[in-house]
Order: structure tokens, then sequence, then C-alpha cells
């Protein structure tokens, strides 16, 4: 029996050898995926997604190192299993879908090759049984022709299609949790809805539930049950998506909200930049950015405070209730 998959992520810490120094890429984040949640998780770039959804799928590779933290999932330590016990969960239990399908997939491998090896690494099959379930992999995920696909190789493939392939590779032993890195961003904005919508679609079927960073907070909006926001390597803020978008409580969610001209749009013109993730500041990461900054947030970094209903903020002047994307929502 599969298991019911709940991933709790707690204080996790990641950071990469570079000649300038030690970059600071995740400084503690803790989160909770219950199954049946959709994860969004955002923030700019550099502020830590990737490397924390790698650490987290036991992908983190030199330079990068995890230094802390525990990666929990079904009540098993991940951060403990060594890389033969990951592997038996990754493609089976957890499947990782990435940013750039071209990336994933192999370019001197057939596809069908691609899946055999995909299939037999977590059961026995022979290569007919493997055509079989690759076949109805393709179909599931909305491609019309898969004896082509499976005969021909990544290049042959059309961006969108070349994705649908690395879902169907990443769903075909029915993960409980798929962690999604900006799975859209490199496809044009039809495609990326479809993608979305089969992904999402996936994960209803069955009461999974999913991670997916991404820079659109329109995705979020619509296909996301849960949000966090990350800020220099560290979770800011976090709640069900209405809370977080209806009334901010962080300064940094709310700048980041207002940088969105509308629904579906995407973050940018923030003022200012991350801070230096090699000499990390010791208080609030934010603080030179932000307009409430006061002594206190220079000194102390705020830790993460529950607010009720499943709310937390990490600021120490966080607002009670503040209208902020609600007006732009409506
Ligand atoms: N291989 C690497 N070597 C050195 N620094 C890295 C490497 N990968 C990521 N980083 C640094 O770690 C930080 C977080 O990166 P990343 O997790 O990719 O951010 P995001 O996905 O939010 O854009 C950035 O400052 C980035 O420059
Ligand atoms: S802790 Fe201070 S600097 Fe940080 S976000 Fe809150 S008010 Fe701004
Ligand atoms: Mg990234």
């Amino acid at each position: 029996m599969k298991a019911s998959g709940e991933l709790k992520v707690e204080d996790l810490r990641v950071s990469f050898q570079t000649a300038q120094g030690t970059v600071r890429a995740v400084n503690g984040v803790g989160f909770v995926v219950k199954p049946g949640d959709v994860l969004g998780v955002v923030g700019e770039s550099g502020c830590g997604k990737s490397a924390t959804l790698r650490a987290i799928a036991g992908l983190t590779q030199p330079p990068g190192h995890i230094d802390g933290g525990r990666v929990e999932f079904d009540g098993r330590e991940l951060t403990g299993l060594g890389r033969g016990g990951l592997r038996r969960i990754l493609g089976n239990e957890i499947g990782f879908i990435s940013q750039s399908p071209f990336g994933a997939l192999n370019p001197i491998l057939s596809i069908e090759r691609q899946f055999r090896n995909v299939i037999k690494a977590h059961r026995r099959a022979s290569a007919r049984e493997c055509r079989e379930i690759a076949l109805k992999a393709l179909r599931d995920v909305g491609i019309a022709g898969p004896e082509r696909v499976l005969d021909g190789y990544a290049h042959q493939l059309s961006g969108g299609m070349a994705q649908r392939v690395v879902i169907a590779m990443a769903t075909v032993h029915n993960p409980q949790l798929i962690l999604a890195d900006e799975p859209t961003t490199a496809l044009d904005v039809t495609v990326q809805r479809q993608i979305l919508d089969l992904i999402t679609g996936l994960i209803a079927e069955s009461n999974r539930s999913m991670l997916i960073v991404t820079h659109d907070l329109g995705v979020v909006a619509q296909y996301c049950t849960r949000v966090l926001v990350m800020y220099a390597g560290q979770a800011v803020e976090e709640g069900t998506v209405d809370q977080v978008f209806r009334t901010p409580q962080h300064p940094y969610t709310q700048a980041l909200l207002a940088a969105v001209p509308k629904v579906g749009g995407e973050i940018r013109g923030l003022q200012g930049g991350l801070p230096d993730l090699i000499n990390y500041p010791s208080g609030c990461p934010y603080a030179d950015r932000c307009p409430k900054a006061t002594e206190v947030c220079v000194e102390t970094r705020p830790p993460m405070v529950r607010a009720g209903q499943g709310r937390r903020t990490a600021c120490h002047h966080a607002a009670g209730e503040v209208a902020g994307y609600a007006a732009a929502r409506s």
C-alpha cells in the first residue's frame, strides 16, 4: 500500500561553496505539505526556491551542501536515508518536474528507452510491458500519437510535448507528492495552462499533493491551496492563498503583491535586491529594503510566528489585517 505522503520540512539549511565564500542559499525553511495540498512557493529569483526543492528530493550536488534540518516524508526521515534509500523514493513516491524538460531528458536515448529505465528502476517489467505502461502514461498526459513519441528522441519534440513526456515519466509510478520547479516557465502561455491543468488534474484525482515553485502569482491564485513566500532563503509568510493574497501581513509579501499589475502578472519592478547571502545579515534579511524597519529588525531575526488559522509570518511588525491584494483581485 502506498503511503499517505505528508511532507514535513524543518529548519532546512543549504549552502554553496564558491570562490567568494559560502553562499547561504536556504536558511532554516520549514513547512508542511498535507495530502491534497498544492503549495505554491513564491519569491524573487535567487531566494532559494530551487535549492529548497532539490534538497527535499535529495538532488543537492556539490558545490551545494545540506547544512542541517530535517525532511520527513510519510513519517520517514529522508535526510538520513542515504543515496540508495532516496533513489527508491524519488521517481516512485515522489515525482520531480524541473523547469527545463530538455535538461531532464537524455538526448541520445529514445523516449521508449528512457521510459523503460524509469519503470524498471522501481518495478519488474518486460520490455513489452514497459512499452504498454509508457503508451498509457503518454495518453494520460494528452499525447495523441504516443507510438511515434516513444520511438523518437527528445530533439524531435516541441517544448510543450517534451514537458508532457517528462510529466508522464515523473508520474508513471503514481507518486503521492509531486515537486515541480517552475514547470512551465520555458513554455508559451497557452501550453503553460494546459500543462498546469494536467498536473493539478493528476493531483486532484487521488488526494495527492504538490509543491510548485512559480514566479506567476496568477498560477498560485488559480491552482494552489496554500502559499509560502520565501525571501533570502527564509520562509517569511505562509497561509492559504486567500489569507495571504487578501491580507498579506509581511512587508515583503505586500511589496510582492503590489509589484504585480494584476492577477496573472509576473513579479517585477521591486525596488532593491536580496541581501548578501555570503555575509548573511543577523537580523531580518529584508531590513534594508523594508519601509517599516526599526532597530530591532536590524538586530534580531524575526521568527516565524503563528497568527491563527494556519497562518505564519516572520516579522517584528507584522500587520494584523492589511487589505493588500483584495482590491486588485476584485
Ligand atoms: N551551483 C551553485 N553554485 C553557487 N551558488 C549557487 C548554485 N546554485 C544556486 N546558487 C545560489 O543559491 C542561491 C539560491 O539559488 P536558487 O535556489 O536557484 O534560487 P531560486 O530558485 O529562488 O531562484 C542564489 O544566490 C544562487 O546564486
Ligand atoms: S522584521 Fe522589520 S525589517 Fe523585517 S519585514 Fe518586519 S518590519 Fe520589515
Ligand atoms: Mg529556481
